[in-house]
């Protein structure tokens, strides 16, 4: 028997196939078309693309691996969060999904927490822009027409659960990152809802990630060559997703992740809330755990954009920075391209570059843009630690921890051991077939979620720590400074 891992990301759809051992017996990607900005600071994707990729992903696996495939009898699916995928009557997709990175609901967060005020110890978590309550709030009042059409919010991967399955289900981890959820308790919160005008009957059904969630389509499953019934599990957002994948599911377990977004993810035995910090304190995937999160907006995606303003690849700009590094770049630069979550909860932040002179080149502005996303993880770490948080041991994940000199950016930072998984790159598509492995087996998740093979372990640089800790003061004068001038 086979299980597939399904994770729908902003960038693309990944899909990877596992045996009973968990181990990876083959991949397959296929883009989704890029989310499109009709402001700025707005994001938006149309959710029939992830499903185009999904079935674009999946039917690549059936070309290169059809006998693997057919012994597929768990699905798990790993999704990008927040995202507000509205619903009409015949589950109608009614306008693009407001993604996870779109910050126009921040005078709904405001108008949430003053209708609610202990909206913050229910849900245990700011309101933010990023959320999906505030997104929906904006649709309330901009746009009435298709508020009032509504029947069904979903997050991007129960959309994607519902052509596989015909089924409104979501995942506890996912779940709470919409603001409607009472973390603590596992279930929806009638108060939470209500602040939105919404009840249960728009939610769809809960469960936990490692648990069964449907079951395939029968069409789908002959399209791929499945027999018999396969178990679509109710998987996990992609943080929790990819925990699962690097087997950070015990307390202080974490990981940093350099994708698009940034995150410093950190397991916890309890229900952690530290909402002064801006620290997502979520459920976990796994039934009775947490986990908690510093999540910034613009990690790789700076580099994305210096690439995009100077022509050179993202892997060429890093390639220069390592090759003249010698420590901190004179130039510094604040990721704020997208607003920022962790630790400032401003949509309305944005980036900047401070001390360019005529000598300043690409590759200097591209040190020091990997500088400052390292900086911001540092911010997270430190609310982590102000919320009684220490983390045990961290793993690299994502696009950005294929550079050497931003891992060890990193891990002197943070001032802690970074290991760096033999394949990096799995993202929550490994974590996702692990669940769904555990929800057609009935398997302990804490069997089948351990760490995987690590290729190498990055020390933090004792020669560079006070230079790197000088700079970061300077790193954070800059915020307060700047958003004053900016007022
Ligand atoms: C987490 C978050 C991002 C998205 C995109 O809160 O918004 O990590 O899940 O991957």
């Amino acid at each position: 028997m086979t299980y597939l891992g399904i994770d729908i990301g902003t960038s693309g759809v990944k899909a990877l196939l596992i045996d009973g051992d968990g181990r990876a017996l083959g991949e397959a990607s296929a883009p989704a078309v890029e989310p499109v900005r009709p402001h700025p600071g707005w994001s938006e994707q149309n959710p029939r693309d992830w499903w185009d990729a999904t079935l674009a992903a999946v039917d690549k696996l059936r070309s290169s691996h059809p006998d693997q495939l057919s012994a597929v009898r768990g699905i798990g699916l790993s999704g990008h969060m927040h995202g507000a995928t509205l619903l009409g009557r015949n589950d109608e997709v009614l306008r693009p999904c407001i993604l996870w990175n779109d910050g126009r609901s921040a005078a709904e967060c405001q108008e949430m927490e003053t209708a609610l005020p202990n909206l913050r110890q229910l849900a245990g978590n700011i309101a933010m822009p990023g959320f999906t309550a505030p997104k929906f709030a904006w649709v309330r009042k901009h746009e009435p027409e298709i508020y009032e059409r509504i029947e069904k919010v979903l997050l991007p991967k129960a959309y994607v659960r519902l052509l596989l399955t015909g089924e409104h289900v979501e995942d506890m981890s996912d779940a709470a990152g919409t603001l409607w959820l009472d973390v603590q308790k596992r279930d929806w919160s009638d108060e939470l809802l209500g602040v939105t005008g919404l009840s249960r009957d728009h939610m769809p059904r809960l469960v936990e990630g490692s648990a069964p969630s449907a079951q395939l389509k029968r069409d789908l499953a002959q399209r791929w060559g499945m027999e018999g019934t396969v178990t679509v599990a109710g998987g996990a957002g992609d943080n929790a997703a990819a925990a699962c994948g690097i087997g950070a599911i015990r307390p202080g377990e974490g990981f940093v992740s350099l994708g698009t977004s940034g995150v410093l993810f950190v397991s916890n035995e309890t229900f952690s809330p530290n909402t002064e910090g801006a620290v997502h304190a979520f459920c976990h995937a796994i039934p009775d755990t947490w986990h908690q999160m510093g999540v910034i907006l613009s990690a790789t995606d700076s580099l994305n954009w210096l690439s995009r303003i100077t022509g050179k690849k993202q892997a060429e700009l890093a390639g220069e920075a390592e090759a003249r590094f010698k420590g901190p770049a004179e130039a510094i630069f604040l990721p704020y391209l997208s607003g920022e979550r962790t630790p400032h909860n401003n949509a309305g932040a944005r980036g900047s570059f401070t001390g360019l002179s005529q000598s300043t080149d690409a590759a200097e502005m591209a040190q020091a843009v990997m500088e400052g996303v390292t900086f911001a993880m540092r911010d997270c770490q430190r609310v982590l630690a102000d919320a009684g948080t220490s983390i045990n041991r961290l793993l690299a994940v994502g696009g950005g921890s294929k550079s050497a000199l931003w891992l060890k950016m990193l891990a002197t930072n943070l001032d802690i051991e970074i290991a760096l998984p033999e394949d990096g790159d799995f993202g929550g598509a490994l974590g996702a077939a692990r669940l769904g492995l555990c929800a057609a087996t009935g398997a302990d998740p804490a069997e089948i979620m351990t760490m995987p093979p690590i290729k190498t372990t990055i020390a933090p640089d004792k020669n560079l720590s006070a230079a790197y800790s000088d700079q970061y003061a300077r790193y954070r004068a800059l915020y307060p400074a700047i958003e004053e001038a900016r007022q």
